[in-house]
């Protein structure tokens, strides 16, 4: 069992982060804005997450790279393009007890402007090894049920996009964001990635594994009550298009994302979802 250490720090542009620490030398970035994982290092001293040298670094803004939180509302809709959580103060859950980093976000009046229901949504960030072990929570601290989705938004550095391959979706039905939402059965064992990618898999198998060829290492994903997988990268033009990302990143990540997207979650007054994701760093020849 490994040996944890906490420490605050002052993070990028002097925002509030956390680091985590473990006895096998892999540590992990926490800002309180956002509740936003936004570095893992795994034992051997390698990033595994990819952060943009152009993300802004500013209170209310997200984050452009590492493990965005998505709730309560995923994309474009009623509320901001992936919900508030990824932009808002989240606060530390001091316990000792806890194996790792727990951070609370609560409804507020700026919560219930926009969203009006009453949650507690927490984030527990665990290390242990080569692993990161990522939880989230959220329960309804309302009179009546709510429906909301969620995620990990997770963007995965790595060596060469074009030597990419995500493992584990063959025979998973998905929604495509850059067809009118078209719906097709993936047939490929290995997803590989030579052009604009944004799909939303649909029930995913809960294990799946992305090889990065040219950096010869792999991870694992390891999911659980979270039902769907967004696939993201936007390649050339997209890139271009976003101001928080530089022109050639797209060449440096892949976002594979776990959640409840197309699968909706409804909770009722008092209930609590748990849905996690363990990310495990393998060396691959
Ligand atoms: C992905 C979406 O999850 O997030 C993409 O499927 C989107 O459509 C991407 O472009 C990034 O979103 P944002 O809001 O962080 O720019």
């Amino acid at each position: 069992m490994s040996q944890h250490a906490i420490e605050g720090f002052t993070g990028r542009r002097g925002l509030p982060a956390l680091r985590l620490r473990d006895s096998s030398g892999a540590q992990a970035d926490i800002y309180l804005n956002g509740g936003h994982v936004t570095s893992w290092v795994n034992p051997a001293g390698e990033e595994m997450l990819f952060v943009s040298d152009s993300s802004r670094w500013q209170q209310g803004q997200p984050i452009r790279g590492g493990i965005p939180l998505v709730f309560p509302q995923f994309g474009p809709g009623p509320l901001p393009q992936h919900g508030f959580a990824r932009t808002s103060q989240w606060k530390v859950v001091d316990d000792s007890r806890e194996a790792g980093v727990r951070l609370r976000l609560e409804s507020s009046s700026e919560t219930l402007a926009d969203w009006p229901h009453r949650f507690a949504a927490e984030v527990l960030v665990g290390l242990s090894g080569e692993s990161l072990d990522v939880c989230l929570e959220i329960t309804n601290e309302d009179e009546s049920p709510f429906t909301f989705q969620a995620a990990l938004h997770t963007y995965f550095r790595v060596a060469d996009i074009s030597r990419v391959s995500l493992e584990g979706l063959r025979g998973v039905t998905f929604v495509d964001s850059l067809r009118e939402r078209a719906r097709e059965v993936e047939q490929r064992q290995q997803v590989r990635f030579d052009r604009e990618t944004d799909r939303v898999y649909v029930r995913a198998p809960d294990l799946l594994t992305l090889r990065d060829h040219a950096g010869h290492r792999a991870v694992t994903i390891r999911k659980e009550n979270m039902p769907d997988v967004v696939v993201w990268n936007p390649w050339i033009g997209k890139s271009r298009r976003m101001e928080d990302f530089g022109d050639d990143e797209f060449t440096g990540m892949v976002c594979v994302e776990t959640g409840a997207v197309e699968n909706t979650v409804t909770l009722q007054p008092g209930e609590t979802y748990e849905g996690r994701t363990v990310l495990t760093s393998v060396v691959a020849p």
